[in-house]
C-alpha cells in the first residue's frame, strides 16, 4: 500500500489510537486462534489414541468432571477476553473523540465527485475556498465540518483518522491533527455514484509558517494575465460556459457549481485526483472531461484549438 495511504502508518494521534486498537485486536485474535487450533489438534490426537487402545474400556471416573472444568474455563476465558476488548474499544473511542480547542475550522462539502474546502475566518474576505487539496498546519488541531451537496460521501484520510460520513441534511465533524509534515492521500469511502473511485483528496501537512504563507497566497485574488496569450485565455473563459459553474476571484466569474479556480494552478491534480495538473491534461480535460472521468458533471467544450490552448495557458497561470 502507498505509505501515505496507510492506516497502520499513522501521522496523527487519532490515527495512532485506531492503529493501536487494530494491533490489539490482531494480537488477541492470533492468540485465540492458536489456542483453538492447538486444542482441536490435541483432542483429535487423543480421541484417535483412545479409539486404537480399546473402544470397549469404560471411561475413567472423573473424566466427566474434567470435561466440565475445561468447558467452564474456556467460557470464562472467552467472556474475559471479550470484556477486555470492549474496555479497550471504549478507552480508544474516548481518546479519539477528544475535542480540540483553538482548532482551525475548515468546511468540507462533498460533491459528485470532488471536495469543496473552505477555510473559515471571522473576516469574510479572508475566507479561502479551494478544492481537493487540504493544506493543514502540523501540530494544530483542525476541525472539519462535513456536509454534502448531493448524496452520502465519506471523508477518509487513513493516515490521520477513521472514516466520517457526509450525510444530506446533517452536519458531521471530525478533528484531525497531523503530528508530522507529509503529503497524505484520502479517498471518498462511501459509494456515491459513477466516479466514486475518482473522488480523491490530498492532505498536505506543513510547518505552521509554510501553511501561513500558503493561506495568505490563497487569500489573494487571481493574478492578472501578463501576456497576450493569457489575456486571450481569460477572455475565452469569460465568454464561454466556464463562467456558469466556476469562480475566479478578482474577475466576474463567481459561480459555485464547480471547483473555485482562483488558484487552480497551485493544485497538483485536476478533477479530484483523476489526472495530473499539467497544461496538456488541463486542455484535454476542458475539451472532453468524459474521457478522463466518465459521468463527471462538466460538459465537453468544443473550442477552437487556439482558444483552448489560450484558456489552458491562462488557467495554468493561476497560481
Ligand atoms: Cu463520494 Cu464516494
Amino acid at each position: 500500500m502507498h505509505p501515505a495511504h496507510d492506516a497502520l502508518l499513522p501521522a496523527g494521534p487519532q490515527a495512532a489510537h485506531l492503529a493501536d486498537i487494530w494491533w490489539l485486536f490482531l494480537g488477541v485474535s492470533v492468540v485465540v486462534y492458536v489456542l483453538v487450533i492447538a486444542s482441536l489438534a490435541f483432542a483429535l490426537v487423543r480421541s484417535r489414541r483412545r479409539a486404537i487402545a480399546d473402544a470397549d474400556t469404560p471411561r475413567a471416573p472423573g473424566s466427566e468432571r474434567t470435561a466440565r472444568l475445561v468447558v467452564g474455563t474456556a467460557i470464562a476465558a472467552t467472556v474475559l477476553t471479550l470484556a477486555g476488548l470492549l474496555v479497550g474499544d471504549l478507552v480508544i473511542g474516548r481518546a479519539v473523540a477528544q475535542d480540540a480547542d483553538d482548532a482551525l475550522r475548515i468546511e468540507v462539502t462533498g460533491h459528485q465527485w470532488w471536495w469543496e474546502l473552505q477555510y473559515d475566518d471571522a473576516e469574510p474576505q479572508n475566507r479561502v475556498t479551494t478544492a481537493n487539496e487540504l493544506h493543514i498546519p502540523v501540530g494544530r488541531p483542525v476541525e472539519l465540518v462535513l456536509r454534502t451537496q448531493d448524496v452520502i460521501h465519506s471523508f477518509w484520510v487513513p493516515a490521520l483518522h477513521g472514516k466520517r460520513d457526509l450525510i444530506p441534511g446533517r452536519v458531521n465533524r471530525q478533528v484531525i491533527v497531523a503530528s508530522r509534515a507529509g503529503d497524505f492521500t484520502g479517498q471518498c469511502a462511501e459509494f456515491c455514484g459513477f466516479q466514486h473511485a475518482n473522488m480523491k483528496l490530498r492532505v498536505i501537512a506543513e510547518p505552521p509558517q509554510v501553511f501561513a504563507i500558503w493561506l495568505r497566497s490563497q487569500r489573494e485574488p487571481a493574478p492578472s494575465p501578463i501576456d497576450a496569450m493569457q489575456t486571450r485565455g481569460r477572455k475565452v473563459f469569460m465568454q464561454s460556459t466556464c463562467i456558469m459553474c466556476h469562480a475566479i476571484r478578482g474577475t466576474d466569474a463567481s459561480a459555485t457549481v464547480g471547483p473555485d479556480l482562483t488558484h487552480v494552478a497551485s493544485r497538483g491534480t485536476l478533477a479530484a485526483g483523476a489526472v495530473p495538473n499539467t497544461r496538456a491534461h488541463l486542455a484535454a480535460w476542458i475539451a472532453n472531461p468524459q474521457a478522463a472521468k466518465p459521468g463527471a458533471n462538466m460538459p465537453a467544450h468544443a473550442l477552437a484549438p487556439d482558444d483552448l490552448l489560450a484558456l489552458a495557458t491562462y488557467l495554468g497561470s493561476l497560481r
